[in-house]
């Protein structure tokens, strides 16, 4: 399907020759880059139709930037529940200020990227395409909200966009009006079809250790559940939802803090009618404060400080105010701002599962599912906070207990065929998929070479799975480790600082057809490693920015460059 219809995009008359130009806006909201890829792709590609077309960042603009743009194109991705990338925040706020300029001289189109296990899927890109159309300016097509397979809706969406390009000088033919539609990205069937994130398996937890030494400044863990002889199955590459319970501590003192009863009623939509107690344990996430929530607070407690700092030349104060708060601070600082149940749901975001990648191999470690998990803990605003799930993990659940998991298939991170050389880039908890990987291809006899890029603090407490990498190298198997700790000497040292040195070699791998998987940070680090891949092609392999950014392209396009960045 993905080949057909890209055929049918590139394969029309050649747009020179079939439309007028048209000058072009192409705005991208980015967090892992893959909308900024894409914006990138369409950028040429309406180049090659004749158009003039120029590409921004929405990091780098505001809405009056926008506004005088007459044909605007909008890949936007949405972060978390709801939010913009985090480098759009400030173009959100100009959207949305009062007295934000009428668009009415703008045609726009806009394609939405998300993560179908965020209740709030898309959000961001269905908030900036509604805005757009409420300042006046004429939407072109449908939107599109695409998962995270984005290639085929992507497609799809440049198909439809096609004919408005050519129409859209045409007085009255334009002002197309369709109703949003939420459409494509065909679901990926669930690997194991009688479990899934709203029926999960409750798998026991068979093992819990820590992979970083006492000393360290983090914590890393590993953990293995048991499948048993559950029809639950996964391959290497898949990530385990772990279905999250907030700390009973906190839901607690929180209850104390309302002034209604535990076990009063609440209905929270898809899961029905519960007490408050349950929905603040299951399905209400309160320790992640968002807009919404302090919008309202300022309006119930008509708080100042809380109204200034919704101010949109106040967004990074707001921005730190909610990072270092939960709801629990909210409601001491600024009681009888709750009322009624009603508004803990209308509020609070839904509590979502938490994906981790798959450390082990289902070849090599049979009925076993392994994860490694950084816990999350740090102090803010005169309190010990952490992460919802890894705290779980680690603190508040016994092994020997089950809890609620389920498979998610993650089609775009598979092993290449047997001989395929493969590069994997994994620092941090990037190293989970990878470790599956090996175990995995050596459990199935395959002949392609491995090389991994591991990078983490300090060689002594943190080296993760040091033995088992070790050994792997040491029988041959794994061809080479190059490994870069970043505090262990007066300068950072990181994974694609070891990229470059090893450029040359890379290189060649690359011109060996080997296939390039990168895991772990997004905001950072995956975009650093994809500058160092531009880098090292462009030197080693004799090019130009241009066209090192075009043999990257069609890495991806030839589906040799996996991303799984979170
Ligand atoms: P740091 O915390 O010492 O800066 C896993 O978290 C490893 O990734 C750590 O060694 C961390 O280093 C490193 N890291 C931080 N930022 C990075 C970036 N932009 N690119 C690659 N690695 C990074």
């Amino acid at each position: 399907l993905n080949g057909f219809l890209a055929g049918l995009f590139s394969a029309a008359p050649t747009a020179a020759a079939a439309v007028d130009p048209l000058q072009l806006a192409v705005y991208f909201a980015s967090q892992s880059g893959t909308a900024e890829r894409l914006a990138k792709k369409l950028v040429k590609e309406l180049k090659a139709q004749g158009h003039v077309a120029e590409l921004a960042s929405l990091a780098k603009v505001t809405l009056a930037d926008v506004a005088g743009k007459q044909h605007a194109l909008f890949l936007v991705s949405t972060y978390g529940e709801g939010d913009p990338p985090e480098s759009s925040i400030s173009f959100r706020d100009s959207l949305f200020a009062d007295g934000a300029p009428k668009l009415d001289a703008m045609r726009y189109a806009v394609f939405a990227l998300g993560d179908r296990h965020y209740e709030q899927f898309c959000k961001f890109g269905a908030d900036v395409d509604e805005r757009l159309r409420a300042l006046g300016a004429t939407r072109l097509m449908a939107r599109v909200d695409a998962d995270v397979d984005v290639d085929v809706p992507f497609e799809q969406w440049k198909t439809a966009l096609r004919p408005h390009l050519t129409q859209a000088q045409v007085p009255g033919v334009v002002a197309s009006t369709a109703p949003v539609a939420v459409a494509c990205a065909a679901e990926s069937a669930p690997a194991s079809p009688g479990h899934s994130r709203d029926n999960p398996f409750h798998a026991e937890m068979r093992e819990r250790k820590p992979l970083t030494r006492d000393v360290s400044s983090k914590m890393t863990m590993h953990l293995s559940f048991g499948l048993a002889d559950s029809d639950v199955h996964y391959q290497a590459g898949d990530a385990c939802g772990v279905i999250a319970q907030n700390d009973p501590e906190l839901v607690e003192e929180i209850l104390t803090l309302l002034p209604f009863a535990a076990d009063t009623k609440i209905e929270v939509a898809k899961s029905g009618v519960t007490t408050v107690r349950d929905a603040l344990l299951h399905h209400l996430q309160p320790t992640r404060l968002t807009r919404k929530i302090v919008q309202h607070f300022a309006a119930r407690t008509e708080a100042k400080p809380l109204t200034t700092l919704l101010l949109p030349e106040e967004a990074s104060h707001l921005d730190s105010f909610m990072w270092d708060r939960g709801l629990v601070d909210l409601l001491h600082e600024y009681p009888g701002s709750v009322s009624e149940p009603a508004e803990l749901v209308s509020m609070l975001p839904r509590l979502s599962p938490r994906l981790y990648s798959i450390s082990s191999s289902p070849a090599a470690h049979g009925r076993e599912v392994h994860c490694t998990i950084a816990v999350v803990r740090y102090r803010s605003h005169n309190r010990e906070r952490g992460g919802i799930a890894s705290t779980m993990l680690s603190d508040r659940v016994r092994v020997g207990e089950r809890l609620p998991i389920y498979i998610q298939p993650n089609k775009k991170f598979r092993l290449p065929a047997s001989d395929v050389p493969m590069i994997m880039i994994g620092p941090g908890t990037g190293i989970a998929p990878f470790r599956a990987f090996l175990h995995e291809r050596q459990a199935l006899g395959h002949g392609g070479r491995n090389w991994l890029f591991f990078g983490e603090r300090s060689a002594q407490t943190d080296f993760l799975y040091c033995d088992e990498l070790h050994g792997l190298r040491d029988s041959g198997y794994l061809t080479r480790l190059d490994t870069a700790f970043s505090r262990d000497q007066s300068h950072k040292i990181y994974v694609q600082d070891r990229m470059k040195e090893n450029g040359a070699e890379l290189w060649r791998w690359l011109c060996e057809g080997a296939q390039i998987y990168v895991c772990g940070d997004a905001s950072r680090m995956a975009k650093d490693v994809d500058a160092s891949l531009h880098e090292v092609i462009a030197r080693h392999g004799g090019m130009n920015a241009e066209a090192a950014g075009d043999y990257v392209s069609q890495l991806h396009d030839d589906g040799r460059y996996h991303r799984d960045v979170y």
